[in-house]
Parts: structure tokens; sequence; C-alpha cells
């Protein structure tokens, strides 16, 4: 059976201007010929310069959120063609913040993970549980109707990427306990279409704390938020990625 590629993703949010192509650049020079998948994930401002900055490079780019139309009258949104015109590969879809900053549900992830799909990039779409959801006992089966409602029709291992982040672990330096990351990745492993999507953990993963966390089957790197807009801090993360495969 294939095995899923391992990733590093770098989550740059709504973080960056033109200087920090110099980080990606350094990120880019540390990693030659890396063992595993490498990308960051820019505000679409810089999408088009970070592509052209890390061109011929092994890091690839994504963008951060996409329309579910190919095109049209949708003021401030951008199309998943677009994205791709500006060099992307990947795209981030349903995270958290924009689940909770913009109403964004399952469904309409899905409908955007298929016109992802459509314009050629891999779909890294996000789930996980609150706090509360998960104080309550439910976050598998929160993650469960995620995972089920947010891919699209014809999701695999060359189209869709799947990211594990509580909720409660983004940006606040608490991750969850190795056995609980454990016990989420193997459960949404068998419920996935195709067993060789690449599934990551997020959440809060840094230089300290991603070897034991890449140590763990069923992880298969991470999607990276304040720890990938160094290359200094962001770097360490993919080499133990690199480490954790030999
Ligand atoms: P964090 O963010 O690494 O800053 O916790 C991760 C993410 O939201 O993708």
């Amino acid at each position: 059976m294939p095995q899923p590629r391992k990733i590093a993703a770098g989550n740059w949010k709504m973080h960056g201007l033109g200087e920090s192509l110099s980080e990606a650049r350094a990120l880019a020079a540390a990693h030659t010929a890396p063992g595993v998948d490498i990308l960051l994930c820019p505000p679409a401002t810089l999408l088009s310069r970070l592509s052209e900055a890390l061109a011929g490079s092994a890091v690839a780019t994504g963008g951060q959120d996409c329309h579910t139309a190919a095109k049209g009258a949708h003021t401030g949104d951008i199309a998943a063609a677009m994205l791709a015109d500006a060099g992307a590969r990947y795209v981030i879809l349903g995270h958290s913040e924009r689940r909770a900053d913009h109403g964004e549900t399952s469904a309409q992830v899905a409908a955007k993970a298929q016109a992802a799909h459509a314009a050629g990039l891999i779909a890294i779409i996000c789930l996980g549980e609150t706090l509360s959801e998960r104080d309550a006992g439910q976050t598998l089966e929160v993650v469960g109707a995620q995972l089920s409602q947010s891919l699209p029709g014809g999701a695999d291992a060359a189209n869709t990427v799947i990211a594990y982040e509580p909720v409660w672990a983004i940006g606040t330096g608490h991750t969850p306990g190795l056995e609980q990351i454990a016990e989420v990745h193997g459960f949404l492993r068998a419920g996935l279409p195709d067993p060789a999507i690449p599934l990551l953990y997020g959440g809060s993963v840094n230089a300290g704390n991603a070897a034991a966390i890449f140590a763990i089957s069923d992880v298969d790197g991470a999607l990276v938020g304040g720890a990938s807009l160094k290359a200094a801090d962001f770097s360490p993360v993919v080499t133990a990625l690199e480490k954790s495969l030999r």
C-alpha cells in the first residue's frame, strides 16, 4: 500500500510583507534536497512574489482560502484558478479561524475543495474540536462529522491533505498529549476515503515538540502557524520531519 507523503506546511495567516520573502529564501536555501514536501502559505498579496522567489527550489506555495466558484461577482474573494495562476500548488481550506471568523460550514469547505481540485490544487482541509467539545467528550464525534462533511467526492492522496488542528491548541502554546493526537489521527485514518491521504497535526508545533509529534504513527507532518514565519524556527521542524523517516 502506498505510504502517505510527509509534509511540513507553513501557514503565515495574516502576517507578511515584502520583507518576509527573505525568510522564505532562507528556508529554501537550508533545504535544497529535502526528504519531505515543504510548503509556505502566505497571505494572498505575497503569493505571486513568494512563488517567484521560490521557483526552482524545493519549497512550494499555497493559498489560505478560495471561493467555491471559478469566477464571478464576488468582491474581495479569490478563485482557486487565481491561486494556481499565482504559482500555488496547495490551498488551505476550512481553517478554524475561517470557520469562526467567516462562519464557514463543512459543506462550504467541501465545495471549496471541489473548486480547488478543479483548478489542479491540492486541498489542505482543516478540522478540529474546540475545548468545550473536548471537555464534553465529543472530540471524535466532532472531527468525524467534519471529516465526512468537508471532503468532496473524488478526494484522494493526490489532491487532498487533512490537518487535524484542535482549536484550543492553535496559537496557545498548548498541545494535546501525544496519546490524544494518536487517538484522533488513528480515528481519522480509519475514516479516510483513501488511506494514503496525508494526515497533518497542527496547533503550537515548534522546534521543541516536533520530533515527539512526528514519532506518532499516523502523523504525516504538520501545519505550522507562528513557528513558520521565520526560517530559523521552521527549518528545525522540517528537519525533525526528515529525521522521523530514518
Ligand atoms: P500555530 O497555528 O502553529 O500558530 O498554533 C497553527 C495553525 O493555525 O495552522
